[in-house]
């Protein structure tokens, strides 16, 4: 076995490295086939987009930029329908709108959307009563319900995850470009069960002012305001089943290099950011802007030298380190990680993921997360970086359009019995639309202060 420090860097170069959280296959002559095919299919970005996102991270790492990140934990295949895709979209939209007018901005929308399918587990196996089968692993590996069938891995899931993610970048490529997502018309991104509400009302209220604004820009303007058209929407997922990946893994067709072109913003979990591990080997070689998640319990020196792994070259954009360290540990545990990044002078951008070192469960079993936790994880890591003269440049969230009950607290006083109520996701809780909202109204107040 090598150390990937002394390795040519090749799609495959990973395959001589630890590889965790991959999943085994039967059939292995089935996943040649499989990915024989996958890797003549057409890429489902751009090199183009992809630089540019890539330079739009580098203006957040300058201070000048903001990123929101969000959707679901796991998407699902069956709930690829155009609603969903919608729901979310408008939810971010909305927030994007609270976000570049609190802090006058430009916020950078990057879903968890259009390949989120592969989920890291604790356990390789769950027992149920007498039962134990394989683990759910997410759509693109194997499915969710409980028997032996639906959880055997079957390779032909890597053909319809690609397809899955093609659908639903084909939707959001057509909502982005026009009619939808025209700054003129906010009322497009309107949830048909929030009318009334105090969230959809404070919304409404920017909406009229904005509108105001525009008529007057407008007037005095000879040229129509296409920028206000369209918007730039980003996908990203956990870049983990490696196979998937590498497939994807592509020379650019103008020559400037190795991108993984399954999306713009792969990235790589708390559990398998080994410095030696096959992940790191990957996604060291690729074009793309690349996110690690960074757990309480990461030892800051070893960050440092996985950034450097990451981004030899220190080049901006390259590298956003997403902290997940819990309401409870951030003010104790960031203030090191930060000034350990600084003395090493390694470029990174710094984004807060509120969500997953705030998960608990409650007593029927289900997993959910406290409001109160995820803005106060959010709140300390902004002053931790104001104290320490760094720059927190975005937030990573598990949201939905839909009108789900997974995470308790917020306005609406969501409470542990209302979880029975609208529990609906695949992996771990999600904020629904009025608390995803109230946390884009802190957030706002945040940056512009
Ligand atoms: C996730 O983002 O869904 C996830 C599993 O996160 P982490 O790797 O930070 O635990
Ligand atoms: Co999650």
């Amino acid at each position: 076995m090598h150390a990937s420090s002394t390795l040519v860097w090749t799609p495959g170069s990973w395959k001589s490295l630890p590889a965790h959280q991959q999943p085994t296959y039967d059939d292995q002559q089935a996943v040649a086939a499989v990915l024989s095919e996958l890797s003549k299919l057409p890429p489902l970005v751009t090199s183009w987009e992809v630089d540019r996102l890539r330079q739009q991270v580098a203006d957040a790492q300058a201070g000048d930029a903001w990123i929101l990140q969000g959707g679901d934990c796991a998407e699902s295949f069956d709930e690829c329908r155009a609603s969903n895709i919608a729901s979310k979209l408008k939810v971010l939209l909305q927030m994007s709108l609270v976000l570049v007018l609190g802090s006058k901005k430009k916020i950078i929308r990057l879903g968890r959307i259009a390949g989120q399918y592969a989920k890291p587990r604790s356990k390789d196996t769950e027992t149920q009563g007498e039962v134990t089968l394989p683990s759910y692993r997410g759509d693109l590996i194997n499915s969710a319900p409980f028997t032996p069938d639906d959880r055997r891995n079957d390779p032909k899931r890597l053909l319809q995850g690609y397809a899955r993610s093609a659908q639903t970048m084909n939707y959001i490529r057509g909502l982005s470009e026009g009619g939808f997502a025209d700054l003129h018309h906010p009322e497009n991104w309107n949830l048909d069960f929030v009318h009334g509400s105090d969230t959809a009302q404070r919304f409404q209220q920017i909406v009229n002012s904005l509108g105001d604004t525009l008529e007057f820009i407008n007037a005095i303007s000879d040229s129509p305001l296409r920028e206000m058209e369209r918007v730039d929407f980003f996908i990203s997922h956990e870049a983990l089943h490696l196979l998937y990946e590498s497939a994807l893994t592509r020379k650019s067709i103008r020559d400037s290099g190795w991108y993984n072109l399954s999306t713009h913003f792969p990235w790589i979990g708390e559990r398998t950011r080994q410095l030696d591990g096959a992940h790191v080997e990957l996604l060291r070689g690729v074009r793309n802007p690349v996110g690690v998640k960074v757990g309480p319990g990461a030892d800051p020196q070893e960050i440092v030298e996985l950034v450097r792994r990451l981004n030899a070259e220190n080049e901006p954009g390259k590298v956003t380190l997403i902290h997940r360290l819990g309401n409870a540990n951030a003010e104790e545990a960031l203030p090191e990680l930060i000034e350990t990044m600084q003395r090493a002078e390694q470029k990174v951008l710094w984004v807060c993921d509120p969500m997953h070192g705030n998960t608990v469960s409650v007593e029927s079993g289900k997993k959910t997360r406290h409001f109160e936790d995820v803005l106060g994880e959010i709140k300390a890591s902004f002053a931790v970086h104001r104290d320490c003269g760094s720059y927190l440049g975005g937030v990573h969230l598990e949201l939905t359009g839909e009108n789900v009950t997974e995470c308790v607290g917020g306005s609406a006083g969501l409470t542990e019995e209302d979880l029975e109520t609208a529990y609906n996701t695949n992996c771990d809780p999600r904020l629904n639309y009025a608390q995803a909202m109230e946390i884009a109204f802190s957030i706002a107040s945040e940056i512009g202060s």
